[in-house]
């Protein structure tokens, strides 16, 4: 896939997976040509709130979701939090066409979309906008050799520090047990940035309520996985 900027030896800078799969359907292909161009991040310039949704998003609360999948777990934020805003990035154009429908269901004015790479778009925003930001179930690169195409790294974390408000939150879930020990071992690294909530087991063994299961995560548990949800405070 394309790189937006050379010269990161991190996942900052390079894009990895798939961006295309199977054609899309009629209906989807008609959403993707006519509804996104009217929700979608504009491909250049800043990212503020004020440029994507307008004066009235003053002091409104910004999320942030990095690989969103098919969006349920950002179209169920969105309506738990009608007040709240949200961008998603996507580099899976099946995904972002199923998300534009369910931004195209149920008129969720509160919704940008980004057919792309997350960290692109996180750039473009300014220091501290953000209050909440999702990365769930990011692809895991399970060999050692890939370590570096994870998303949680040493760069994206630096980013995502940047990005959080003091007192934002990043959610972070996974169902993968390599994945797992390489999170919990950078974000010891990043202690000092990031305060993990976590008081009791059933903080990271059971799903918060208030944070929708995705489709990624329903297969998972289909299939007998455990889950795991991590909840970090930006100091
Ligand atoms: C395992 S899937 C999980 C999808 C969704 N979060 C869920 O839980 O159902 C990981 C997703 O991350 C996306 N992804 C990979 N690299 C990305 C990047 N640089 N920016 C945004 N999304 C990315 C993939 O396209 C894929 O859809």
């Amino acid at each position: 896939m394309t790189a937006h900027k050379a010269g990161d030896p991190t996942t900052l800078g390079r894009l990895y997976g798939r961006s295309v799969g199977k054609p899309l359907r009629e209906g989807r292909q008609r959403l993707v040509d006519e509804v996104l161009p009217r929700i979608a991040v504009p491909v250049d310039g800043p990212v503020t709130a004020e440029r994507l949704f307008g004066p009235d998003s003053h002091g409104r609360p910004l999320h942030f979701e990095i690989g969103f999948g098919g969006g349920e777990h950002l179209a169920a934020r969105a309506a738990q939090l009608p007040q709240d805003l949200f961008i998603g990035a996507e580099p899976f154009l099946n995904g972002v066409a199923q998300a534009v429908g369910h931004v195209a269901d149920q008129p969720l004015a509160s919704i940008r979309l980004h057919h792309g790479d997350a960290l692109e778009v996180l750039e473009r925003m300014p220091d501290g906008a953000l209050s909440m930001l999702y990365l769930l179930h990011p692809d895991p690169w399970p060999k050692a050799r890939h370590a570096k195409r994870r998303m949680m790294n040493d760069g994206p974390l630096a980013l995502f520090a940047r990005k959080l408000r003091p007192g934002g939150e990043l959610r972070f879930g996974t169902d993968h047990p390599v994945y797992l020990r390489h999170a919990l071992m950078l974000m010891r690294r990043f202690e000092a940035t990031f305060e993990w909530l976590v008081a009791a087991p059933a903080d990271w063994q059971q799903r918060p309520a208030d944070w929708p299961p995705t489709r990624y995560e329903a297969k998972a548990l289909k299939d007998g996985h455990e889950i795991w949800y991590f909840r970090y405070r930006r100091r």
